[in-house]
């Protein structure tokens, strides 16, 4: 199936089991993904019933998409993200964003764990994206161009919406909740950086790094979508610390919080 056929049977079988009009997308890094369970009247689609579409590897459960209301906003959110590095194409691992465009979503809020490169974090940080820099690689829009999405050639000046970010940074400051601001960089993994890798992004102006994110806020974009980004700083990147990085690290930090994430999380909705 061609990555057009794809997205036209999924929208078809979603179809079929809703008539939901999303406004917000919603796309959750590890340890927020449980987020989905606050949407209310909520429906899901598991994507074994979307032919052709990816079905992730690590979480240990089925991708879905979650369609339901938080905030008095209708949202369409992933149950399960799909990554570069369980070795599906970037075409593939973006369908998800382009069905939401087919859906009528206008925003996508995607969010992160990542490490910091960016001395002054600590683990902890939440990191509001303001640009990122490609290095997985790749870039979701090779290949033939799908024209009813977006041009050949898009426009990357303003990828994490600036007007976006101007409003959640005053509600997020009126909430009491640190928020920095930086640039994301992409790295394919699943392996860690290096320290020498680490000393490469920053001097790039690079401030974190992780292993996702990048083609979904490039095909939204494609698709004339706005884009919100937040990374939950959840260990300094490799080489900073005097300790190996781990995947628990990841976990625990992310799990602590989770509290103060969700409640940015659900200005983002505010504003998005
Ligand atoms: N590097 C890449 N991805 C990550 C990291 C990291 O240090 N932490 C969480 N995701």
């Amino acid at each position: 199936m061609t990555i057009e056929e794809r997205i036209d049977s999924a929208l078809a079988a979603i179809r079929r089991c809703t008539s939901a009009a999303p406004e917000l997308g919603l796309i959750l890094g590890s340890g927020l993904g449980d987020f989905c369970d606050r949407l209310e009247d909520r429906i899901e689609v598991p994507f074994d019933q979307l032919p052709g579409f990816p079905l992730p590897t690590v979480e240990g459960h089925a991708g879905a998409f979650v369609f339901g209301t938080c905030r008095g906003r209708s949202l369409a959110a992933l149950r399960g993200r799909i990554h570069y590095y369980e070795g599906y194409t970037q075409q593939e691992l973006t369908l998800p964003v382009r069905v939401m465009a087919r859906l009528g979503v206008k925003t996508v809020i995607l969010t992160n764990a990542a490490g910091g490169v960016n001395l002054d974090y600590k683990p902890g940080t939440l990191m509001l994206i303001s640009d990122h820099i490609n290095f997985s690689g790749n870039n979701p829009l090779m290949g033939p161009n799908l024209d009813q999405f977006g041009p050949r050639f898009p426009d990357m000046s303003d990828v994490y919406t600036k007007t976006l970010r101007e409003k959640l940074k005053p509600l997020a400051a009126r909430a009491d909740i640190p928020l920095r601001e930086g640039v994301y960089v992409m790295y394919s993994g699943p392996s860690y950086e290096t320290p020498a890798e680490i000393r490469m992004f920053r001097t790039l102006g690079g401030d974190a790094v992780g292993m996702s994110t990048v083609p979904e806020a490039i095909a939204a974009r494609h698709a004339g979508l706005q884009v919100l980004g937040v990374s939950c700083i959840t260990n300094m990147a490799a080489g900073i610390l005097p300790q190996p990085l781990s995947h628990a690290e990841v976990v625990e930090t992310a799990s602590r919080v989770k509290a103060e994430f969700t409640r940015l999380l659900e200005l983002m909705i505010d504003v998005g």
